[in-house]
């Protein structure tokens, strides 16, 4: 057993060097948190979309290398994972539509697929951001950018898939319980899936995970014989994101 002394002499340094010990991890701390407030400041993360923010990777696997997203995208766009597993269903597709583009995270991954994708979106800002974010992936060159209103370009536009990510009116569609189509963005989901079907029977629709599905279902009875029509949860890291359906060709591929 050490003596009385040097035992109160151990614990006087131990105390010494646990203040020490604590000063420094909590100067550790500051500097990780200003420089976390920097790079939020730096990517126009305000506090709504700050848990966006937190999920970055899962957006876009690139984000580091220079993705940029406006406060709308950031809560809007569809997950990498999600936006791979749609495009995988439209490998060696001719012609991808994505009739509401937003700052191009489906139309990067249908790009890696697919022959050529036609992005439109409505929003000068979001093409230039989606242009930046395609040149990232390198698919820049797959990509035909459109400015301009879905439903006044479907009846010039011709390709093999419609892909259709419409608004879902903000992060506060997750508190109904039933999300019924006439809540879509900017018309309701019957005007936007005849818009599509008269470009091409084969579309996929992006919508809410709370999405009344069987009103959804009743979509492919427009078509005459009614479209096969396949519905499929999507999930990162567990958690239900949204759901696809497929119409056409497409369905149970
Ligand atoms: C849910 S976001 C699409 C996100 C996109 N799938 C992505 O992963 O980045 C919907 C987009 O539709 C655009 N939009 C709204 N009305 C439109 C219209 N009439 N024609 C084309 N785009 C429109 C909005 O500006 C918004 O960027």
């Amino acid at each position: 057993m050490p003596p009385a002394e040097d035992s109160s002499v151990n614990s006087t340094t131990t105390r010494k060097q646990r203040k020490r010990f604590k000063r420094k991890v909590s100067i550790k701390v500051k500097r990780i948190a200003e420089k976390t407030k920097k790079r939020k400041e730096k990517a126009n993360v305000t506090p709504l979309v700050t848990k966006y923010w937190l999920q970055r990777y899962d957006l876009f696997s690139k984000y580091d290398v220079g993705i940029k997203l406006d406060e709308e995208g950031w809560f809007s766009v569809t997950p990498e994972v999600i936006a791979a597993c749609q495009a995988g269903r439209c490998a060696g597709a001719g012609v991808v539509i994505d009739a509401f583009a937003g700052v191009g995270g489906n139309a990067i991954q249908f790009a890696k697929v697919c022959s050529r994708v036609i992005a439109v979106e409505i929003d000068p800002e979001k093409v230039a951001l989606a242009i930046h974010n395609a040149k990232i992936y390198g698919v820049e060159d797959c990509i035909d950018f459109i400015v301009g209103d879905f439903f006044q370009l479907a009846p010039f536009l011709k390709g093999d898939v419609v892909f259709l990510s419409p608004p879902w009116g903000g992060p506060s569609y997750k508190a109904r319980q039933d999300f019924t189509l006439d809540l879509l963005k900017p018309k309701d989901g019957h005007s936007l899936f005849q818009a599509a079907q008269a470009i091409t029977p084969n579309v996929i629709m992006y919508l809410p995970r709370n999405v009344d599905v069987l009103q959804v279902s009743e979509l492919s009875w427009l078509s005459s014989p009614p479209l096969d029509i396949e519905v499929e949860e999507n999930y990162v890291r567990g958690r239900s994101k949204g759901i696809t359906v497929y119409f056409g060709d497409i369905a149970f591929q």
